[in-house]
């Protein structure tokens, strides 16, 4: 008997707004058991907002959720902020439930990121933050879920540990949604990458790891402006014979006008017919090309693609100045080759991320 793959979790249409934000529009996912998935987007795409509405913490507006019967699911934040008076061990035991006592394996496990066992009995809050960081991430591995939301797992990760999870993720026999801007992490961990995108925050699937998302989403985007090409080009040349078909009517006209003011002869009246008559088929084919062009526009001509990509900035700064860094709005710029912009982007002090501006014209 074969065995029917059933997702232990799906989303369909998902959709969530806050106030009028519109925060994810159509969101569709599903993952197997011990399936590997990267969600990716650009900042503000939605991605924590899914992962909280697929762990219940936060409630979703529109589509449905399905689960296997009894799943454990666990959304691991980017930073734990509770927990500042528990010690080290309590913040551990949390994870499995076990209130008494040194947690069975975890001592090999902290000597493995380079921590003694006393480290157990120290607060949460006086650790450091790469202890920290490496504590959640222990936590993570000791907890019994049977999918795991990770939300930007590696921030602050040293070799080390981040090792410690990758090989973790890679044999775990349990699935995973990942978010990270990680790309090794993406390549050698999962085996399909949901995107928000961040202008129709509509979710996009591809199959594969983040090479192979980064390969595919070129090609796609190549597609779109082939197929939007294609019918500008159709559209242009369906408008040129249309014109010349009404010029055409017109002169017609023109010359049968000029014939009636002329000295009305008995033998120039069946010409006179004969033009009325071409003029009218003519004037009926550009009538049914122009119905047909409307209706191709209306139904079938795509609309001119709009993507996101990333924009790289580098900052060569000695002082602190501000807490706005910089702010643009609407800002376009047109080149030859390519119209940018118009760009949203405000950047506060302390932010270090990849920062992306839509486009609106040919990618090079
Ligand atoms: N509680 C909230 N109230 C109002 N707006 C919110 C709230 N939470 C998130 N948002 C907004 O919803 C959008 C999506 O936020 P979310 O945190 O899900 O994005 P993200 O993809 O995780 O971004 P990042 O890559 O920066 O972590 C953002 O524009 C954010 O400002
Ligand atoms: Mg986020």
């Amino acid at each position: 008997m074969s065995t029917i793959n059933k997702p232990i979790l799906s989303c369909r249409h998902v959709g969530k707004s806050y106030d009028n934000f519109v925060a994810l529009k159509d969101v569709s996912l599903s993952i197997q058991e011990s399936e590997k998935i990267g969600l990716v987007g650009a900042n503000g795409s939605g991605k924590s907002t899914l992962l909280k509405i697929i762990a219940s913490i936060t409630e979703r507006d529109e589509g449905g959720i399905t689960t296997k019967k009894d799943i454990a699911i666990g959304y691991i934040p980017q930073t734990f902020t509770a927990h500042k008076n528990a010690s080290v061990n309590d913040f551990l035991s949390e994870a499995i439930n076990k209130s008494r006592g040194v947690l069975p394996g975890i001592l090999p496990l902290l000597s493995r990121i380079g921590f003694k066992e006393t480290i157990l009995e120290r607060k949460m809050r006086d650790l450091s933050g790469g202890e920290k960081t490496k504590i959640a991430m222990l936590r993570i591995i000791i907890s019994p879920y049977d999918l795991f939301l990770l939300d930007e797992p590696t921030n602050n990760l040293d070799m080390n540990a981040l090792m410690i999870l990758e090989d973790f993720i890679q044999k775990s026999a349990k699935a995973f949604i990942i978010v990270s801007h990680d790309r090794a992490l993406l390549d050698k961990t999962v085996n399909k990458i949901i995107e928000i995108d961040a202008i129709s925050k509509k979710s996009i699937v591809y199959d594969g790891n983040f090479t192979d998302y980064l390969n595919q989403k070129k090609k796609r985007i190549e597609k779109e402006w082939a197929t939007y090409t294609d019918s500008t080009e159709k559209i242009t040349e369906t408008q040129k014979s249309i014109n010349k078909k009404e010029s055409w009517v017109r002169k017609l006209e023109a010359e049968r006008n000029s014939l009636r003011t002329m000295n009305k002869k008995e033998k120039e009246k069946p010409v006179a017919a004969a033009l009325r008559d071409k003029e009218a088929k003519m004037g009926r084919r550009a009538r049914i090309i122009k119905e047909r062009l409307q209706k191709f526009k209306e139904e079938k001509a795509p609309e001119k693609p709009v993507h996101l990509l990333p924009l790289h900035v580098r900052f060569e700064v000695d002082e602190r100045s501000g807490d706005k860094v910089f702010n643009l709005e609407g800002v376009k710029k047109n080149l030859p080759e390519k119209n940018i912009g118009p760009i949203d982007m405000r950047i506060s002090y302390g932010e270090a991320q990849l920062y992306y501006f839509r486009r609106t014209d040919k990618p090079p």
